[in-house]
């Protein structure tokens, strides 16, 4: 059934779990995502980005995710939309029947250029205002995203860098955070932890000086009510490195976050985290491994099918991880 991601984080909160979200492009990936969700009996959110929709176009995914729902009724599933650039963005994904949308007004509307202050408050307000009179749940975002250790945003919606960061900007502000979630209601709120977009987070991997829990901690004892999401939450598995480099490949050595501090941050308030760069680091692996292997093959569908089960493998590991198994 489809559900609001208030509903669903509502749940996580009170049990102390949190909910991976995965972005969805194509069959593949919605399938790998339906397959680990049944088999361990977890809630789903699935999410699209801009890019999302430019690829598979928005009537695709729509029924992608509507058919997901109708193969596995008894799995609860929260449409969300990711990275929206504007109000007027999120009201179409509204019309489009998504139950739960992100505004990002952390950006300005070209999705590169860190707003003020006040931009974010306004959009975002507006946002929850239309959001809230259809039933559907807000994610906003304060801070930009950026690795600490480098001082790169990182791909920001895949959109570009937006160039060197400073600390500060990459460091939610607790009391900015209580402020904000005041002045516009949002049901969940991104925040920035040290985390960044894309493969290319850490050049080794990162410890607490680089990743701060502190931070997530004294955010969530000011908003306690309001759900924090974590952006940049893929691990980056060496092991899928290993394969694609073994096979063709040319990735450099780089390092995501560990699933051990994201469980941390679990503990401490996160209940929604977003993860996209893991499944496609495990489907290109996958195709890679399985042209190598198997150079005679012209089936789509037999690498295709290789991809669903390396995702499926990622997908279950952060259910069980993320405690969200067992609460379907
Ligand atoms: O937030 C970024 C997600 O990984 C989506 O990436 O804009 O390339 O679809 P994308
Ligand atoms: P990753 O690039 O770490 O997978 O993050 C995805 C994300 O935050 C989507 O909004
Ligand atoms: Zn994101």
């Amino acid at each position: 059934a489809l559900i609001s991601m208030r509903q669903l984080l509502d749940h996580a909160a009170e049990y102390g779990y949190g909910v991976p979200a995965f972005n969805v492009n194509n069959l593949e990936q919605m399938r790998a995502i339906m397959a680990a969700a049944d088999k361990t009996n977890s809630p789903v959110i699935v999410q699209a980005s801009a890019g999302a929709r430019k690829y598979a176009g928005a009537p695709f995914l729509r029924h992608l995710i509507l058919a997901a729902i109708e193969e596995f009724p008894h799995i609860p599933v929260c449409m969300h939309q990711d990275h929206g650039t504007s109000p007027a963005v999120c009201q179409r994904s509204i019309q489009l029947g998504f139950s739960s949308v992100m505004m990002d007004g952390s950006l300005m509307e070209d999705g590169k250029t860190p707003s003020d202050y006040e931009y974010n408050v306004d959009v975002t307000r507006r946002t929850v205002e239309m959001a809230h009179a259809c039933g559907v749940s807000v994610e906003g975002e304060l801070g930009c995203l950026g690795s600490l250790e480098t001082g790169e945003a990182g791909e920001e919606d895949g959109i570009g860098a937006v160039g060197k960061l400073t600390k500060e900007q990459m460091l939610t502000d607790p009391d900015e955070a209580a402020d904000f979630v005041a002045k516009t209601n949002v049901d969940a709120l991104a925040i920035a932890c040290g985390t960044s977009h894309g493969a290319y987070k850490f050049t080794r991997p990162p410890t607490g000086d680089i990743l701060s829990i502190d931070r997530i901690k004294a955010i969530h004892k000011k908003i306690p009510n309001t759900h924090l999401v974590m952006h940049g939450s893929s691990s980056v598995p060496q092991e899928w490195l290993a394969v694609i480099n073994e096979f063709g490949g040319a990735i450099p050595e780089t390092y995501g976050v560990p699933v051990e501090q994201i469980v941390e941050g679990i503990k401490h308030g996160v209940r929604k985290v977003n993860i996209d760069t893991d499944l496609r680091l495990a489907s290109t692996g996958a195709v890679r491994k399985f042209m190598a292997e198997n150079p005679a093959e012209f089936d789509p569908r037999k690498y295709l099918s290789k991809t669903v089960e390396a995702m499926t493998d990622i997908v279950v590991n952060r259910y069980e991880a993320f405690g969200t198994a067992g609460n379907a």
